[in-house]
């Protein structure tokens, strides 16, 4: 297994549109092999989410595992270990939330950003099963954050008010205990 370089905020990668794998791709020792230096590379850097775009390599997969005690997202609600491949979502009702995200990609910087908060997941785990799940709240956040990678999309994209922009020190300064306040209403709210 191996760490692999993160794509920060500029590399063209981060823009395309990923590609999908074929189940014989996804069974290859070529592409499980990738899967797991996407999955160390994700633990290395204490993220929650990590795209393949991310890591120079834009097709369709990304792995989410939140544990609990994530050092950057302290108030995220566990995520087991997850590999989406060829995933699609799609917004359940209209209910949304504001979510202070941050990205591997984009270092030192947090923002605002509008949430739906459910969603259907369909994706293949790394198995090539096929899942069909409903994903609530802050999860269903990161969920989307992922996903809007595989698109060559990235979460300052969608900060509507960019005077919510904050480096990680002034938002653990200025920002951090309002928005734990508000976001433990959505977990509350979604159980998620
Ligand atoms: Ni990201």
């Amino acid at each position: 297994m191996a760490i692999l370089k993160i794509a920060t905020l500029g590399e063209p990668v981060l823009r395309e549109r990923a590609r999908e794998l074929s189940l014989e791709e996804l069974a290859s020792p070529r592409w499980q092999g990738f899967i797991d230096d996407l999955i160390q590379t994700m633990r290395d850097a204490d993220g929650a989410g990590l795209a393949a775009n991310q890591v120079f390599t834009p097709v369709q997969v990304a792995v989410i595992e939140v544990k609990g005690d994530n050092p950057r997202y302290p108030y995220k609600p566990k995520i087991p270990l997850t590999v989406l491949v060829n995933p699609t979502l799609t917004p359940i009702g209209d209910e949304s939330f504001d979510n202070y995200e941050g990205c591997l990609s984009v270092p030192d910087l947090r923002g605002v950003v509008k949430r739906h908060a459910r969603v259907r997941a369909r994706y293949l785990d790394r198995t090539g099963q096929a899942h069909d799940v409903e994903v609530k709240g802050v999860s269903a956040g990161t969920f989307q954050h992922e996903c809007d990678h595989l698109a060559g999309t990235v979460f300052v994209d969608r900060v509507t008010d960019p005077s919510t922009l904050s480096t990680w020190r002034n938002w653990e300064r200025h920002h951090r205990a309002a928005f734990i306040e508000q976001i433990t209403k959505v977990v509350e709210r979604y159980g998620s």
